[in-house]
């Protein structure tokens, strides 16, 4: 879809959940970070293919804090909207958190800005524009554009000092 028709927020909701098995975790008995990592791409992705209708590949993940574990035989949960669409590239926010399956109790184990950019025949291509409807999505919105100016000052800033 290239048209810059406009898609709701909404509609790019995805949630993935998954339950915590001993090939998922590390030495310890909590969950791998490199596992969260490579769920978090995977549900951030599919909220990109919802809202672009095209190939996307992911070109940044910001920085990923694990702010708590999830215990093996627990519950790990993450949910990803697009938060902000520009002209070829969109942020994906990924929110993981995990379950107790005896409790129901959930904790925030991480939050995550990912960005990726729609692909046509192989080249970047322009993206629909984003329809925020809620305070939530609004909000969203307006802290994304100012993650977007501080991962591309940061990228120009790495482009220049390599020449
Ligand atoms: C993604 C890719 C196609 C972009 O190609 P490029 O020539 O670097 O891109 P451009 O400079 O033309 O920019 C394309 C878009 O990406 C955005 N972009 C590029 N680098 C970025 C970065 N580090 N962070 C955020 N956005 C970035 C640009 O802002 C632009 O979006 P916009 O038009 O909405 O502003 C290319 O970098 C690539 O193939 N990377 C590898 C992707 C991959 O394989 N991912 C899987 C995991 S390894």
């Amino acid at each position: 879809m290239n048209d810059r028709a406009a898609v709701p927020a909404s509609v790019t909701r995805v949630e993935l959940t998954q339950l915590v098995l001993p090939q998922y975790t590390n030495a310890i008995g909590t969950i791998f970070g490199g596992q969260v990592a490579a769920w978090i791409d995977m549900c951030a992705a599919i909220s990109a293919q919802r809202f672009c209708r095209t190939q996307v590949v992911t070109v940044s993940i910001d920085e990923l804090h694990f702010l708590h574990p999830i215990q093996r035989g627990h519950i790990a949960i993450f949910r990803s909207c697009v938060n902000a669409a520009w002209n070829r590239s969109v942020e994906v926010g990924v929110r993981v958190e995990g379950e107790d399956p005896l409790t129901g109790e959930r904790t925030h184990t991480a939050s995550a800005y990912t960005t990726f950019v729609s692909l046509v025949e192989g080249h970047p291509a322009p993206v629909p524009r984003l329809l925020s409807e809620s305070t939530d999505e609004l909000r969203r919105q307006g802290e994304a554009e100012l993650r977007r100016q501080s991962r591309l000052r940061h990228r120009d800033a790495l482009e220049a000092r390599r020449g």
